[in-house]
């Protein structure tokens, strides 16, 4: 029946077990019992008169009796419905009553029976027209989810982790305690984080598996190949060779333990791969480092001065969470469906990989060489913008005021200073006006790519390792919202509608 509509007449139980009013109950009961129902039809010349139920057996045994006639224990005149009704509107107009089973007539005759919990089955599986809820396309502003992980306040301009201004939680503490606060749910006491440091820190180290194969993945894609497609290809490798498990199989305990893997082992990864590609050899992960040292650390063989690499950090803690964004809703999608760990880390990080999340932050940078200098900046956006393009950089999904991110990064790429910082100023405040003039109806700001390429650049992180370092961050994020999935789950399993041609269509005979 694929495709075509399912009716009763699909679903009947024909003929059906049938009782006369004036039979004795002991028969009409024995008769269902051999029959292995729970309801028989009461029928006179084949119309039906009652339906007589094993919840009207057991009304008749609380009574102590079992003589008596079927009409004085069946309830007369039952809703019937016809065989070419669809199953979803005989289940809808019928579901009101609590009846169980429905005897199907024709002309008044009765040419079987149906049970309600088949209609609901079926019902259920195929949604009628009106119990569609159309939402916004792209989700936009849809609530799909309950979490305590953060949130993103849009027309504030805030976001926070577990209640905590984000922005604080950077300025103010490391990228460990943010880490620690999104997977255990608190801040970490001092006690707490030389545990942690230690438990994280051992978990950097690359597994041999692994090992052996990042050259060959750091060759394999060639010049088209680049970090972040070898950390896409490395998490899959990595979760099964530690034996990470569906997380419907494992306790929270199980799957923590691979969340804090992945996370602690990522900037390894993507730093080998980094390496690899330049023909250099990889370097073992420094345990007395932080996250964000020891990754910039990993990725050059020298320890970053303190400087850069609390800017790192900074970029880093800031960018671990944000919302129900793409990335981390794939990764909820694919955990509801109780897959491992890997796979829902493997599917974020594809969907991080698209231009329009996280696959471009280094597009911001290019627009700053292609303005080249401040004074061309005005006639470069108006140019970009007639020709229809958007100015990399400027606007967002859900802020509609300063993206609080670009605010603090852009302080921290004050402290860096130097040339690149005071040009990006002057780009900013030009692109800023110019929006404002061409788009006076929109609230189009900085957003946090802009600041971030800037940050990235001054401490010496090639372009092609922006979006991974996002990645190394956002791990931490992703997991979070996993456990959280995982802990109280539903499969996430929404509907489409159909647009094509109707079906079913004849298919065509091979020539
Ligand atoms: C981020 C982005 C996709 C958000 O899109 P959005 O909130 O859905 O905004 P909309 O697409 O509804 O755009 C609203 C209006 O502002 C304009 N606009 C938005 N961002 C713009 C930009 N960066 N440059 C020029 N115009 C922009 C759009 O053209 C649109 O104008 P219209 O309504 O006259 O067509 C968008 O701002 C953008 O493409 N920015 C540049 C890319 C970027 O920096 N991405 C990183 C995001 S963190």
């Amino acid at each position: 029946m694929m495709g075509s509509m399912r009716t009763v007449a699909d679903l009947m139980t024909s003929p059906a077990i049938t009782a006369g009013p004036d039979e004795q109950l002991a028969e009409a009961a024995e008769r269902m019992r051999t029959a292995g129902v729970g309801s028989v039809v009461v029928v006179e010349e084949n119309r039906p008169v009652g339906i007589l139920t094993e919840r009207d057996l057991v009304r008749s045994s609380a009574a102590a009796t079992t003589d008596g006639l079927v009409r004085e224990w069946m309830t007369p005149d039952p809703d019937c419905v016809g065989p070419d009704i669809e199953v979803a509107d005989a289940w809808r107009s019928l579901a009101a009553h609590g009846y169980r089973h429905i005897p199907v007539v024709v002309a008044g005759e009765l040419k079987g029976i149906v049970s309600m919990r088949d209609l609901m089955a079926v019902a259920q599986l195929r949604p009628v027209e009106g119990s569609f809820t159309d939402v916004p396309r792209g989700l936009k502003g849809v609530v799909v989810a309950e979490t305590q992980v953060g949130d993103v306040r849009g027309l504030e301009g805030f976001y926070h982790y577990r209640q905590y201004s984000a922005i604080d939680i950077t300025t103010k503490r490391s990228f460990e305690d943010a880490w620690y606060l999104l997977l255990e749910g608190e801040l970490p006491t001092w006690a707490d984080r030389e545990r942690f440091d230690a438990e994280v820190g051992a978990l950097r180290t690359l597994p041999d598996p692994l090992r052996d194969v990042l050259p060959n993945i750091a060759r394999a894609g060639g010049e088209h190949a680049g970090p972040l497609e070898g950390l896409r290809t490395a998490v899959s490798l990595l979760a099964t060779a530690e034996g990470f498990r569906p997380t419907l199989d494992i306790d929270r305990a199980t799957l923590r333990a691979n969340a804090l893997r992945v996370c602690a082992v990522v900037p390894t990864i993507i730093a080998a791969l980094h390496r690899l590609a330049a023909g250099q050899d990889p370097i073992d992960p420094d345990q007395r480092l932080g996250h964000a040292s020891n990754y910039l650390y990993m990725l050059t063989g020298a320890v970053p001065d303190p400087e850069r690499a609390r800017a790192i950090e900074r970029y880093m803690t800031s960018t671990i969470d944000h919302g129900f964004n793409a990335s981390t809703f794939t990764a909820r999608v694919v955990t509801s469906t109780g897959a491992d760990l890997g796979s829902a880390l493997v599917a974020a990080i594809g969907s991080l990989s698209g231009p329009l999340h996280g696959g471009a932050p280094s597009r911001a940078l290019d627009t700053l060489d292609a303005i080249g200098s401040p004074e061309r900046t005005d006639a470069w956006v108006r140019n970009a913008m007639a020709s229809g393009q958007r100015i990399m950089g400027f606007g967002h999904p859900v802020y509609r005021t300063v993206d609080p991110r670009s605010e603090m990064l852009k302080g921290t790429a004050r402290e860096l200073g130097g040339s690149l910082v005071e040009f990006a100023e002057k780009v900013e405040s030009t692109v800023l006006s110019v929006l404002a003039e061409l788009k006076p109806d929109r609230q189009l700001h900085t957003n946090v790519e802009f600041y971030a390429g800037v940050v990235m650049e001054l401490c010496g992180l090639p372009r092609p390792l922006f979006t991974p370092t996002f990645a190394v961050s956002r791990t931490v994020g992703w997991c979070a919202h996993i456990l959280e999935q995982a802990a109280d789950n539903r499969i996430i399993r929404p509907s489409a509608r159909y647009v094509g041609p109707p079906p079913p269509q004849p298919v065509p005979d091979r020539d």
